[in-house]
């Protein structure tokens, strides 16, 4: 009998019908999320689940459906999986890294350059008629080139970041991380490891990029935006819940530091008011891996992992690293 695996989100066709080849399919068709209460409901009695970071595996989950079998996670990050609870009844977890690296990479470049030169604010000026004139003083903005880069987490992406940031734009480049890059990598990113005191203290940008776990939550709260330069700008393409964003609020309204963007949020799609108060931040919602390609990249690999952990291709399942 084939197995039974439910698609959680709305993804490509051309992906289902994989998936269509190997298993009995339940697609959700609807372009909301289903709630916690539903994805139970849909999931009894199948093997395998294709999901994206809106829906969470936990506990209750597994309690209720005990014939799972596997998790593909349609993301690199997986803080929507409780992995311990997974390998503890032996439900096997998988994840799409390195497929969108260099997209995110791109994305986390360009949210800095907009951030540091007040991109969406000068649009939201030019739109609303503001403009008048030409004066000198007018939407100036902090320079991204030369100035130094501080990366909180060194993974793959932070990796991508500072090699853009080294040889695009000839930044210096710190980073903290909880080990240490091999030396000839350091070399080749032009980056230094530093403690994250001086990681906030020095960095004219300060680029988060860790995995969002226990243990990173509220990395950066008011006690570490109280250390970071008036001038610097703050940039989160990680998770939301990695920065506090009721404090980042404060300090971007009281201009204790000078910008902030933000992809991700604490209980997104909710943005904390107090962000959407502040002209000094760009928002964007979770877009950072969002290009066709790497998209489709990301689907494909999930449905391999799904395909392979269930037994049905040739491929090894890819735990979680
Ligand atoms: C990821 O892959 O973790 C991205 O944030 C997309 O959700």
């Amino acid at each position: 009998m084939r197995p039974a695996v439910l698609v959680a989100r709305k993804v490509f066709p051309q992906v289902v019908e994989r998936l269509r080849e190997h298993f009995d399919v339940e697609v959700n068709e609807e372009e909301r999320v289903w709630s916690h209460e539903e994805l139970i409901a849909r999931l009894r009695g199948k093997q395998g689940v294709y999901l994206t970071p809106t829906n969470r595996i936990d506990a209750a989950v597994l309690e209720a459906c005990p014939g799972l079998k596997v998790v593909a996670n349609m993301a690199v990050g997986y803080n929507n999986l409780d992995v311990p609870a997974c390998s503890a009844r032996g439900v096997l977890c998988t994840n799409t890294p390195d497929v969108l690296t260099e997209t995110t990479a791109d994305f986390g470049i360009a949210l800095l350059l907009a951030t540091a030169r007040r991109m969406a604010e000068a649009e939201r000026f030019l739109r609303s008629g503001q403009w008048s004139n030409w004066s000198f003083d007018m939407m100036m903005g902090r320079d991204v080139h030369g100035t130094t880069l501080g990366v909180l987490g060194m993974g793959r992406i932070g990796q991508a970041i500072a090699r853009r940031a080294a040889h695009g734009f000839r930044m210096q480049v710190i980073y903290h991380n909880r080990s240490r890059l091999a030396p000839e990598i350091e070399v080749s990113l032009n980056a230094r490891y530093v403690g994250k005191e001086e990681l906030l203290r020095e960095s004219d940008h300060l680029m988060l990029v860790l995995p969002y776990s226990p243990a990173s939550h509220h990395a950066v709260g008011a006690a570490e935006l109280a250390q970071m330069k008036r001038s610097a700008t703050l940039i989160n393409i990680a998770r939301g819940g990695i920065v506090d964003d009721a404090a980042l609020a404060e300090a971007l309204r009281e201009r204790r530091i000078a910008a902030a963007g933000l992809d991700v949020f604490e209980g997104e799609p909710a943005v904390h008011p107090g962000l959407l108060d502040v002209p000094n931040v760009v928002l964007t919602p979770h877009i950072a891996s969002a290009t066709v390609r790497t998209r489709l990249a990301m689907a494909n690999l999930a449905a391999d992992n799904l395909i392979a952990a269930l037994g049905c291709g040739p491929r090894a399942g890819q735990p979680p690293s």
